[in-house]
Order: C-alpha cells, then structure tokens, then sequence
C-alpha cells in the first residue's frame, strides 16, 4: 500500500503471484470496492486502507458521512475495519473533517500497525522453542498488514532467529491465499517452506512434523474466542487432538471488547463461484449448490497463546486482554 497524499495506490491481491499490478485509487467508494473485491485483504491492512479512503473523501471534498457508510459496508467480519473507522470519525469530529489532519490520522494507524507487528513478532517468537515445525494458515504476512505481518511476521522473525526446523503453510481454499500469497511472500524472504491441503492439520501433528499452528484473526472476542479464514478451527481441534498448541497474532485493534464471546461475530459468506472453481476455472458439476462461508470461530479452549504488541494472553484470556487494553492510548 502506497500513500501519495491525493491518491492510494494498492498492489492487487488478487493478481499475485503472476503480476505485480498496481493502481491508484482517488475516492472512498473505489476503495471499498477494493476491499470487498479483496484486492486489499487481511484485517489490519483492511484497517489501514479503509482509514485512506477517509483521508482520500476529504481530500476531495467528497462528503464524510456518504464516504464513513460505503466504508463500513465493504466487509462485515475483520473488526480493524469498523476500529479505523471509528478512529477516522473521532478525528473528522474533533477536526471538522480536515483534511490534513485526517491524512496525518490514517498514516499514523498505518505506521503504529507496522510497530505493533514487529513487537508481536518478537514476543511471538520467543515462544517457539528452537527445532520446531510450525503450520500456518491464509495470509498474514506484509500483504495483510502495514509490514512485516502477524503470523507470518513470528514465522519470519522465528525462522531469521534459527528457531525453526520446519514451515508448512495450507492452500487457503477457495481464495487461495496460501498457495498465492503466503508462498510469495516465503519465497521473497527466501524462507523454505512446504504447501500443504488445507486438510492436512491431523497428519502434521499426528506424525510429529509440526508443533505449532500460528495464525493471525479478523476479530477476537474479549473471552479469546477467534474469528479467522475458513478452516482455522479445524485446524486448531488437529492440534489440540494430537498435542500441538496454538498461537494466534494481533493486534489490540483485532480484538473487539464489545463482544463478551465469539457467537454473535458475523461471518461474511461470499459468493459461490468461489467454491465452483479454482482461479476463474469451473470444476464442479453444473446446478451444485455451495454453500461459502469464509471464516469461523476458533473457541479460546483451543487457543494456548494470543499474542498482542502489548505482550502474551494466556488462558482463561479475558484478564489478560483487559489489562492489555488499559496499556493503549486508544480504547476504541
Ligand atoms: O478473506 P481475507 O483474505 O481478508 O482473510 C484474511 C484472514 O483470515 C487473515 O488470517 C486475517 O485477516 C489476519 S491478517 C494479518
């Protein structure tokens, strides 16, 4: 993601690995566009460009309430979103809608995600004992965050850290933002790494391969029940079953202290095009009804770590979490 003060420019995600293309955008609805059409996707860079496309309406005078509203309809499920939002609005308020101190607004959430994902990736990584194998699941890397990623951003500080013996990351059907995203960022970072089927989870712990399963979350509840892509919790119950342990990375502006549990979290389900085929290609039997419901919530009684920029949560969450919360300046 590029700032250039009067437009945004995105790498398209839904393009890679094949081609680095770039565009700009100048308006808040071509921006919500861009992320419902997940040509920006992953939580906190779903934050970060939501809080552009604010600085973007006032730039150009469009009006802030039309542009606040496009916005937060683009995704239902990452609460980063509605969390820069709700920042923009303060400063919209507070301002008078200016325009600098908007464009100041999203830049700082932009930089402090960048910060906070290089704290989680050092906390994260000095859980993880030196010779282990760790599985990870969708994309959290760079592409989903301001930089470095969740995650991806423990695994890639794990790995320079000479912790890690092996690296597996799943193919993250439909969308495939494992075998596109994550294999492209693992490959730039010249980190070895296997791709595996998403239903692989019971073998890899089973046989002792992995010991960790690290993934990132789109909104934690305050108990630690965790909303992330489609299959994380079927991989968490993998791990569980057969003696491996969980970690989840994010931010404190992933966790939504409004919501006491995970139950009433709303999962986005898209369309089923998504699940018919595989990148534009149709494999599935004309008239099959899918049904795509693209995260699900993994309870906290199968989570072992949360890891924040403000330090590690451990079960029972809820206290640790809340006393994180009282670190931030914010407490949206
Ligand atoms: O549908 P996506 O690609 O936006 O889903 C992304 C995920 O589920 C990620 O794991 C999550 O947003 C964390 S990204 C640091």
């Amino acid at each position: 993601m590029r700032w250039h003060g009067d437009s945004l420019e995105l790498l398209d995600q839904r393009r890679l690995p094949h081609e680095e293309s770039w565009t700009h955008y100048r308006d808040s609805a071509s921006v919500a566009t861009a992320i419902r059409e997940l040509v920006v996707r992953g939580a906190p860079a779903i934050g970060v460009a939501a809080a552009y496309g604010i600085a973007l309406a006032a730039r150009h005078g469009e009006p802030l309430d039309a542009a606040f509203a496009v916005l937060r309809a683009s995704r239902p499920t990452a609460v980063n979103l509605f969390w820069a939002l709700d920042r923009m609005h303060r400063v919209a308020r507070e301002s008078g809608g200016d325009a600098e101190q908007l464009a100041a607004a999203a830049v700082a959430i932009d930089r402090e995600d960048l910060v906070a994902n290089l704290s989680m990736a050092a906390l994260g990584a000095s859980e993880i004992a030196a010779g282990s194998g760790v599985l990870t699941h969708c994309n959290t890397g760079a592409l989903a965050t301001a930089g470095h990623g969740t995650a991806l951003g423990v695994i890639r500080t794990a790995w320079q850290q000479g912790r890690l013996a092996r690296v597996y990351h799943t193919e993250t059907r439909p969308w495939l933002q494992g075998s596109r995203l994550t294999a492209w960022e693992l490959k730039r970072e010249g980190i070895p790494a296997h791709l595996v089927a998403d239903g692989s989870g019971a073998f890899l712990f089973g046989r002792g391969l992995v010991d960790w399963l690290i993934v990132g979350a789109d909104r934690i509840a305050a108990n630690g029940d965790t909303a992330n892509k489609i299959g994380t919790a079927t991989l968490a119950a993998a791990a569980r079953s057969f003696g491996g342990k969980v970690m989840v990375v994010a931010p404190l502006s992933t966790i939504d202290f409004e919501m006491a549990n995970g139950d009433a979290i709303e999962i986005e389900e898209r369309h089923a095009d998504e699940l018919l085929g595989v990148s534009g290609s149709r494999h599935a039997p004309e008239d099959t009804m899918a049904f795509n419901p693209v995260f699900d919530v993994t309870p906290a009684r199968l989570i072992d770590l949360i890891v924040t920029e403000r330090g590690v949560a451990r079960p029972p969450f809820t206290q640790d979490l809340a006393a994180m919360r009282e670190l931030c300046t914010w407490k949206g």
